[in-house]
């Protein structure tokens, strides 16, 4: 699979100007929206009434990464909200094949993530009810924090199941990404980067953009 994506994440974007900074990743394959429930992670961010208005004026599809416990009751309605995928923890989801299921069926890709101690090897006879695997790779809650080597062999784990498989799982890496890491990460199998400081926190995201998706490939 090739390393098209470059998903900035608007956890580093000014939240009261939602709608220029969306504008400003115009060049980007998605958005990437983190929804936080401070209690899955010790962090609080937006719910669905403003992802609906993300939704409604973003200029690229939404990435939807839900870090709240109770998936199973909450993410089909990110779905059917729009959102192009709906990734939900595998550790939070009571019955993760029904709400792939669920989500593929409201018309989402359906994306599950693993915390960065969260072993992927229970999940490999899963991976065809998936169209995406999130290996995260800083601990979820925050943006800015530094991209842990450690998740490495698991990326490439998950890459050589998914090969094995002849599946069409894109694999996600979200956190630390930058123009360095995503060297890393990519070799190691990873297609789909998030990137939220590296991309906000420069004066030109476009860029920021352009240059990750140059590292990447
Ligand atoms: C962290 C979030 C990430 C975060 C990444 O829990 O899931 O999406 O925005 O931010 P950076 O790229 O700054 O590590
Ligand atoms: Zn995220």
């Amino acid at each position: 699979m090739s390393t098209c994506c470059i998903h900035p994440s608007i956890l580093s974007a000014d939240f009261v100007n939602l709608q220029s900074e969306l504008d400003r990743i115009a060049t980007a394959d998605a958005v990437h929206v983190d929804v936080m429930d401070n209690s899955f992670v010790p962090n609080l961010t937006l719910g669905l009434p403003i992802v609906k208005r993300i939704q409604a004026v973003s200029p690229v599809p939404l990435d939807v990464h839900l870090m709240i416990d109770d998936a199973d009751r909450w993410a089909p309605q990110y779905a059917e909200a729009g959102a192009a995928s709906v990734t939900f923890h595998a550790e939070a989801a009571q019955a993760p094949i029904r709400l792939a299921r669920e989500l593929r069926s409201a018309g989402a890709k359906a994306g599950m993530a693993l915390r960065p101690a969260t072993a992927v090897e229970p999940y490999l006879d899963m991976l065809g009810e998936l169209d995406m695997v999130l290996i995260m790779t800083v601990e979820p809650g925050f943006g800015g924090q530094s991209f842990l080597e450690s998740t490495l062999p698991k990326i490439r784990r998950t890459a050589e199941a998914v090969r094995g498989a002849n599946l069409p799982v894109a694999i996600q890496v979200d956190g630390g990404i930058t123009e360095e890491t995503i060297v890393r990460a990519a070799e190691a199998g990873a297609t789909v980067f998030v990137a939220g400081s590296s991309v906000y926190g420069t004066d030109d995201p476009a860029g920021a953009i352009a240059a990750l998706r140059q590292a990447a490939s």
